[in-house]
């Protein structure tokens, strides 16, 4: 017997056709609906006998792991960054570098719970729109799945990493004309018709996956919730996925508190922090989402209205960041730290910077940033923002000139 149904997250109908991406009833968002009590006899010690990763948290997950389809995702690493605390002025500050998935991104969490149910059902082709993570990451999935794959990607603003790989798993990629939400609006029409399976995050499955970063995240810090996490937002399904993870945890009675969800968005790409500061329930979209962390660049976000719950219902909080605060906090986590992230995942850094100066942040506070993606991804981006490589002639004289300037 299945341990979920998929419900309308508006007006809670039951919704069984597998292949509409809203509620037939009401146009709502879907959401999955698990069933808890069975978890409710056990404890974390139970799970942690298999390996740190996705698949660690299975009776969290709505399929069954006997037709999983995995390349080995989750189980990141989560760092203690105590020169970054110390630059910021908080507590404790720690990075879950996402970047170190299978394909580089946290997408892969979600992946491998949506393709797995893609199997399950048999689907023949399977798609997303993506501004480039989510495509690299269905497209390893679907390779490895055998299940043909296309992904729909806006023109000349997807990272060189991204589509690389997009390519090299051997998807169908589309170049359309426009941005990610006409492309996503393509991949929709697409599916409505049911000419292919959609693994965009409006899937209500994928957010299932990605609830285990949250769920990794407490392991790691052995149950002593944060205060608060850290993340961009964009589509706006991760925080609602972590969301729902804080949720199922103090359903089931693993955690009693619950972290401070606190979401990043780039200047020009806004509408679920413009919606926060208007104390608004729901979104305004922007029209040309603009900004250097291209993930993120996104003006009608999918999930926009469930991170806005989740931010509310956590006592969280949503603030933009620019462009130049984006790649000073890359640089920083370089920096200082040597980690490598992708522009929208160092926006969580940034983000943690200007609320701490600002005031929201105490400095008491323990708070984990989660950085969603490789800085490998985006090689044109860090090599723009950096020196020349130094021209050296081919003597020891010359290099030691170069050192001592
Ligand atoms: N960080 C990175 C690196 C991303 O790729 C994305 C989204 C986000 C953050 C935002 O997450 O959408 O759940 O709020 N990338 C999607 C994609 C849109 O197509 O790869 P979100």
């Amino acid at each position: 017997m299945a341990n979920h149904k998929v419900v309308c997250w508006d007006c809670g109908a039951e919704v069984a056709d597998p292949y509409v991406t809203v509620c037939p009833k009401c146009g709502g968002l879907l959401t999955v609906k698990m069933d808890l009590e069975p978890i409710k006899e056990m404890r974390p010690e139970d799970l942690q006998k298999t390996p740190l990763g996705v698949w660690r948290y299975a009776p969290f997950m709505p399929v069954d792991p006997a037709h999983k389809v995995s390349i080995q995702e989750g189980g990141t690493p989560l760092y203690k960054t105590d020169a970054l605390s110390a630059e910021i002025g908080v507590k404790q500050a720690y990075v879950k570098f996402e970047g170190l998935n299978p394909t580089g991104s946290f997408k892969d969490r979600g992946m491998t719970v949506g393709v797995s149910h893609a199997k399950e059902l048999g689907a023949k082709v399977v798609g997303c729109a993506s501004t480039g993570n989510t495509s690299a990451s269905l497209a390893a999935y679907a390779s490895k799945a055998g299940i043909k794959c296309a992904v729909f990607l806006p023109s000349g603003k997807v990272a060189a990493g991204k589509l690389a790989q997009a390519l090299f798993f051997g998807a169908k990629v589309l170049s359309i004309d426009g941005n990610f939400d006409d492309a996503l609006a393509l991949a929709r029409k697409m599916s409505d018709e049911r000419k292919l399976y959609l693994l965009n995050s409006i899937n209500p499955y994928r957010p299932e996956g990605q609830k285990s970063v949250l769920f990794e995240i407490i392991d790691q810090l052995k149950f002593d919730v944060p205060d608060r996490v850290i993340l961009p937002v964009g589509n706006a399904a991760n925080i609602w996925a972590i969301y729902k993870a804080c949720m199922e945890l103090k359903e089931v009675g693993w955690i009693d508190k619950v972290p401070m969800l606190t979401g990043i968005q780039a200047e020009g790409a806004a509408p679920v922090a413009k919606a926060f500061r208007a104390k608004s329930k729901d979104f305004i979209p922007e029209e040309h989402p603009e900004t250097v962390a291209t993930a993120i660049r996104i003006g009608n976000p999918v999930s926009g209205r469930k991170a806005l719950h989740a931010i509310y219902d956590t006592n969280g909080y949503a603030e933009t960041v620019t462009d130049a605060e984006i790649i000073a906090a890359q640089q920083l986590l370089g920096r200082r730290e040597g980690v490598c992230v992708e522009p929208a995942s160092a926006a969580s850094v940034a983000g943690l910077k200007k609320l701490r100066e600002n005031g929201v942040i105490d400095r008491d506070e323990r708070v984990v940033c989660i950085c969603t993606g490789n800085g490998l991804k985006d090689p044109d981006t860090i090599i723009a923002n950096s020196p020349a490589p130094i021209k050296c002639k081919n003597s020891v004289e010359d290099v030691e000139r170069i050192l001592s300037e």
